[in-house]
């Protein structure tokens, strides 16, 4: 997971600038920042800011994250955290108490928001975390308190849900006495800290035009790129969040299709196909490559939340739904490939079950299903990923692990070798000893 510090471009402190945005969220006052839920997200979040020279103070209820912080390590694995910290390790304060929100200009929430049975996502953490803030803030007589919502949310919630809570709770009208932002980011787990730096895209939803131009303005002096910065209302924010991540699915689904239409013609190369298509500039080549079904806490979930968002407005949503479909069909498909390569009580080794390189995360991972599915089938199977371990992936407790991945390059000892995630040390495993390696990405 390690990456060089060649990587970790440099964190140029802006310097002050004159604001343009209206008095009351003036962006010469959002200078101090705090972050409330230094999770996978928050924590480079928290980080990036203070690197960035803004002042910064993390919450969290997690007592380990917050120590970890204040020592100056990272509170999560993810490449760079660690370095960021470094960076603005100054700046960068963590605590337990959310009352210390109030002394800042800004406060980013950034809990869980775990999906519900329906395809919801639930705002329990949400609320948990922005009541103590609210109140603090009043007991505190601040007004133009600025919060900002980054944690993914069901399209709606915000306004039926959140701000009427911030309303009660600080007894003042969003807009006026204090603003409101749902403002998520796009990254990926692996990338965080240069996705969240240089973003192709900034999305704010703003309760009103000052609260919109005192983030975008924040973002100017954050950013080290110039992002298109996409302000809209908060409604539309929070659809937009989640098709993006819809449609990428889709395009991963379709990629999906049409490789299994053609595996059933002998001479026809899905990759050529695949080639030849993203040449189109209307269609491109990002997520148009040949391999497994996507995962991770993100696609699948944002891809059933634009279906439950369809079904709550009466409407179906038959495109998210194929998508979520053609993922399943994807993943049973590696299973049926690998039982007819095999035989019951075979050794089959499942290299890579993270859902993407750089990650140690497993959820809805193809490698993972794979292992779990020939498992139940009596295989002897063994599992090796570069990042996750059961430790940070307890569903991984149930397997038999390589630990020693050069010794396993040299004598794998197993039937069959199945390359479920494309980590770049896997194009070094070659057939030997009579091991076959199947790797369904083209690495
Ligand atoms: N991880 C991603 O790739 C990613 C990408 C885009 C969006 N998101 C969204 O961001 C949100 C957070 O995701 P994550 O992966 O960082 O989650 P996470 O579980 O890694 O981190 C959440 C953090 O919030 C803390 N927390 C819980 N309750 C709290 C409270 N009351 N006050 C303060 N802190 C509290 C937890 O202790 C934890 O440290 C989710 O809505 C997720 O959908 C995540």
């Amino acid at each position: 997971m390690d990456q060089p510090l060649s990587d970790l471009a440099a964190f140029d402190i802006f310097a002050p600038s004159i604001s343009t945005a209206a008095p009351g969220y003036s962006a010469a006052t959002i200078r101090r920042a705090s972050v409330c839920g230094l999770g996978k997200l928050g924590a480079c979040i928290a980080a990036t800011l203070a690197a960035r020279g803004f002042e910064v103070v993390g919450v969290d209820v997690d007592e380990e994250k917050v120590k970890r912080i204040n020592a100056g390590l990272a509170p999560v694995d993810e490449p760079l955290l660690a370095e960021t910290i470094q960076a603005g390790h100054s700046r960068l304060h963590a605590t337990l108490d959310p009352q210390e929100a109030v002394a800042t200009d800004v406060t980013f929430f950034i809990p869980p928001s775990p999906s519900l049975p329906d395809g919801s996502f639930s705002n329990e953490y949400l609320l948990k975390a922005m009541q103590p803030v609210a109140r603090a803030v009043k007991d505190a007589g601040k007004t133009h308190h600025l919060f900002v919502c980054s944690s993914t949310t069901t399209p709606g919630a915000i306004d039926s849900v959140v701000i009427p809570m911030l309303e009660r709770e600080l007894g003042s009208i969003c807009g006026e006495d204090f603003g409101f932002c749902y403002n998520p980011e796009f990254i990926a787990l692996g990338e965080v800290v240069n996705g969240l730096l240089e973003p192709d895209l900034v999305l704010i939803g703003e309760s009103d035009p000052q609260s919109g131009a005192a983030l975008e303005q924040l973002y100017h002096q954050y950013n080290r790129n110039s992002p298109r910065i996409a302000r809209m209302s908060i409604i539309s924010a929070e659809l937009t969040k989640i098709s993006l991540n819809s449609f990428i699915t889709m395009k991963i689904s379709f990629t999906n299709q049409l490789r299994l239409i053609a595996e059933r013609h002998p001479r026809a190369d899905i990759h050529a196909i695949l080639n030849a298509l993203g040449n189109d500039s209307r269609i491109g080549k990002k997520y148009l490559r040949a391999g497994l079904s996507y995962g991770g806490p993100c696609f699948p979930r944002d891809n059933r939340l634009l279906a439950y968002a369809a079904r709550q407005v009466g409407l179906g949503a038959p495109l998210a739904e194929a998508s979520d479909c053609v993922n399943e069909r994807t993943k049973e498909d590696l299973v049926d490939r690998i039982l007819r390569m095999t035989s019951p009580g075979d050794t089959v080794a499942v290299l890579g079950v993270t859902y993407k390189p750089n990650t140690y995360i497993t959820e809805e991972a193809a490698g993972l299903f794979l292992a779990q599915q020939l498992k139940r089938r009596g295989y002897r199977v063994f599992v090796h990923d570069f990042a996750a371990t059961p430790a940070n992936a307890p569903s991984l407790h149930e397997f038999e692990r390589i630990s020693d991945w050069e010794e396993f390059k040299n004598n794998p000892g197993v039937t069959l070798a199945v390359i479920c995630c494309p980590w770049p040390q896997y194009r070094e495993l070659g057939p030997r000893n009579g091991t076959r390696v199947f790797t369904p990405w083209q690495l």
